[in-house]
């Protein structure tokens, strides 16, 4: 299932760095966004740009920069990574505010030191978040390998079965440095692991349920090997693995949760109690600002004409009009 609706845009224009194309895309609020930057197609534009190899097929290598047009880098969402000159690179990331997002994606050839650009506009529209989410460590990968679609559909299967889920989201993916850890050397036989969050308005699979049992807890801080439960292993292929004790499950506080997940007297009771917890918070900051010694800050009170600084009673408040503008032009009598 992909939930992103990607189209080109057939716009070649002719600027300082060669062919400049534009590619739009529509990508969901907390779903992860993918986009494969093809060495190829880059290929073709140097091609064009400098009709200097004709008719014969060229594999240079090149280097690519990514950034916000307009800005020295990407938004703090999106990451690139290519791996070497002689592979493709990939941008990715979770967004988690709807936008408009313009990227700037800047070719270099290494040999002939050509550059091209190209500009991708990724719209960014509004979805809820999935109330249940689950993150999973790969150890015997690196992101670039698991970002091509063809490797997340393959991961995500195994982690429906994990699940017993069809309706499972990709949130995000990312490696060891993308967290801030440590990534070992550039060595045969190690990797640095990948981090894959999938999401789901369905409730944890008893696979799953494991990760928040005693039993889990204690095997996973004692021992250095736990595998996992025969009956929750689906890795069809070796280096798709979990490691199961680096499971980490989600669930979104009720407040974001209880639009699909509640009947509705629950969801009177939940929503009563945010209303109250709101309602305890300002009180607290009120009387936090109330015993600073100093004269409470206008805006924590009911209600005050911000000219004169008076305050209504609040037991006046219910009579008094919202706009009382007509009557002084410059007065503010709203509360904030
Ligand atoms: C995705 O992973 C990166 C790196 O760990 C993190 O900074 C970011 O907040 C994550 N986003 C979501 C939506 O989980």
């Amino acid at each position: 299932e992909v939930n992103w609706l990607p189209w080109i845009l057939l716009l070649g224009v002719s600027d300082l760095y060669g062919i400049s194309a534009e590619i739009k895309f529509t990508t969901p609020v907390g779903r992860l966004f993918t986009y494969e930057v093809m060495r190829e197609k880059f290929q073709n534009d140097f091609e064009t740009s400098s009709k200097l190899y004709t008719g014969v097929l060229h594999d240079d290598p090149m280097v690519f920069k990514c950034k916000k047009q307009g800005f020295p880098d990407l938004p703090e969402w999106l990451r690139f990574i290519q791996r070497h000159p002689f592979d493709n690179g990939f941008l990715y990331g979770t967004p988690m505010s709807p936008g408009k997002y313009f990227i700037e994606i800047y070719a270099i050839n290494k040999i002939s030191y050509d550059a091209a650009r190209e500009l991708l506009v990724i719209k960014v529209i509004p979805e809820k978040l999935l109330p249940y989410q689950a993150e999973f460590f790969i150890q015997l990968r690196e992101v670039e390998k698991v970002l091509p679609s063809s490797v997340q559909i393959e991961i995500k299967q195994d982690l429906q079965k994990l699940w017993n889920n069809e309706a499972l989201e990709m949130i995000n993916i990312s490696n060891a440095l993308d967290r801030g850890g440590r990534v070992p050397l550039p060595l045969a036989g190690h990797y640095e692991g990948v981090y894959v969050k999938v999401g789901s308005k369905k409730y944890f699979s008893k696979c799953l349920q494991r990760v928040m049992s005693p039993e889990y807890q204690r095997e996973c801080a004692t021992e250095a090997k736990v595998k996992i439960p025969g009956e929750c292993t689906f890795c069809k292929i070796p280096s798709n693995c979990i490691t199961w004790c680096k499971t980490e499950l989600v669930r979104r506080p009720a407040s974001q949760r209880f639009h699909h997940h509640c009947l509705e007297m629950t969801c009177v009771f939940i929503q009563l109690y945010h209303h109250q917890t709101i309602h305890g918070n300002t009180e607290e900051l009120r009387s936090m600002a109330s015993q600073r010694g100093v004269p409470a800050p206008l805006s924590t009170l009911p209600m005050f004409n911000s000219r004169t600084g008076e305050r209504a009673s609040p037991l006046q408040s219910d009579s008094i009009p919202l706009i009382m503008a007509q009557q002084e032009p410059y007065s503010d009598t709203l509360p904030r």
